[in-house]
């Protein structure tokens, strides 16, 4: 069964986003505003969730018309065969979003979407009334200039949740964001890395993951895990066959620092838990301290930024400092992520590339600088 699959996208990633998928063999991509767009089967989600480094979620499309009335949304919704798609006993609460469209009610297209799936279901099953307790399909009915795409989630959650970062602890920097940058950053396995802020450790984690090429999902679950449409082989396939493709026994430089030990204590606790602790070496030091003598490396990092007075000004105090400690890695580019508008003055360099993107709802910059190429070998 071929079926359309949507990877969505924080925006300003969809780029990187289809480039990963790209990398995993599919073709024909759709790119458009917070998500791309490919066709495939059924195993092909599983393998979206279970690879995918930079998307949010992935969805299963199961239709895209126009609708301007209720009737009409009812209509398409109907047309769905949503008795050969839900399990008798499927939960299917039914979420909504509505932008540049008539229909700008979202509570009334999503109970009218429901309405229309418990209708088609009905005339299917001869069922009147559906207990709703078991697999969970949780549908969007999602209105963009009049077009209705009804699809379902096949994550669960979010696709930043790799399962190496405990629950309840700050999370500055998603998962899906620093692999992100590193794939900005163009950044592979032999160039030597450093993130100098690093935090919970989350940049140093995700580029060994990319550099051992682990599947991000692999260690977490899916709630399309109990559909009946992957089945629990396909999901063991495609876990067993990532399992199989991680790359151990390189030689990795992947650094992380922090001067506050609790930071360091937790990275190393999060590497551990992700099955990278012996890729990444983290270590407690102040940037003013900061060097290598590798050469050609990459500075991967988001320093802090501040919210309150005081603290944008230990911010700006600290890219000052950026600025002359970097510059002694004279052969290393840097690639720093921060909210600050004022960055490039108070670090002392324009930067040779500059990229808008958000950290949550925190709209940010990259700013990339590029050091000299390597000699060619
Ligand atoms: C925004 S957080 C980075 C978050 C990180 N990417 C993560 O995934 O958790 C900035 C980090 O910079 C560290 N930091 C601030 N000033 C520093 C300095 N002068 N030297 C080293 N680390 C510093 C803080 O302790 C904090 O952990």
């Amino acid at each position: 069964m071929d079926c359309d699959i949507i990877a969505t996208a924080t925006f300003g990633l969809e780029a990187v986003v289809a480039q990963e998928l790209k990398e995993l063999g599919y073709s024909n991509l759709e790119v458009e505003h917070g998500r791309v767009e490919f066709r495939g089967s059924p195993r092909d989600i599983c393998l979206a969730n279970t690879w995918l480094r930079s998307a949010d979620r992935v969805r299963w499309k199961l239709a895209e018309f126009e609708a301007k009335t209720f009737d009409e949304l009812f209509e398409g919704v109907k047309k769905i065969p949503w008795g050969d798609i839900l399990p008798k006993k499927a939960r299917f609460p039914v979420e909504g979003k509505s932008v540049k469209s008539q229909l700008s009610s979202v509570p009334a297209c999503q109970s009218i979407t429901k309405k229309a799936i418990v209708d088609s279901m009905s005339e299917k099953t001869g069922i009147r009334r559906f207990e709703e307790t078991g697999e969970l399909y949780k549908i969007e009915v999602a209105l963009l200039k009049d077009r209705v795409t009804i699809s379902v989630d096949s994550t669960g959650p979010g696709l930043h949740k790799r399962g190496y970062r405990p629950t309840g602890s700050p999370a500055p920097l998603k998962e899906t964001l620093a692999a992100a940058l590193l794939q900005i950053a163009r950044w592979k396995a032999d160039i030597p890395l450093i993130d100098p802020f690093c935090g919970s450790g989350t940049i140093p984690i995700e580029a060994a993951m990319i550099g051992t090429n682990l599947a991000p999902g692999l260690k977490r679950n899916f709630v399309s895990e109990e559909w009946p449409q992957m089945g629990e082989k396909c999901w063991k396939e495609v876990r067993e066959e990532a399992l199989s493709k991680v790359e151990t026994g390189n030689d990795f430089y992947i650094m992380g620092y922090d001067y506050d030990p609790r930071a360091i204590k937790l990275a190393r606790q999060n590497a551990s838990r992700a099955g990278v602790e012996d890729v990444v070496h983290f270590q407690e030091q102040e940037l003013e301290e900061l060097n290598s003598r590798k050469k050609y490396g990459k500075i991967i990092c988001n320093p802090p930024y501040g919210e309150r007075m005081e603290e944008v000004k230990t911010a700006e105090n600290l890219y000052n400092k950026m600025g002359k400690t970097l510059k002694k890695l004279d052969t290393w580019s840097f690639y720093i992520l921060t909210a600050h508008p004022g960055f490039e003055r108070i670090f002392g360099e324009k930067a040779s590339k500059k990229r808008k993107l958000f950290n949550g709802n925190i709209r940010v910059d990259y700013y990339q600088f590029f050091g000299p190429s390597p000699p060619r070998r």
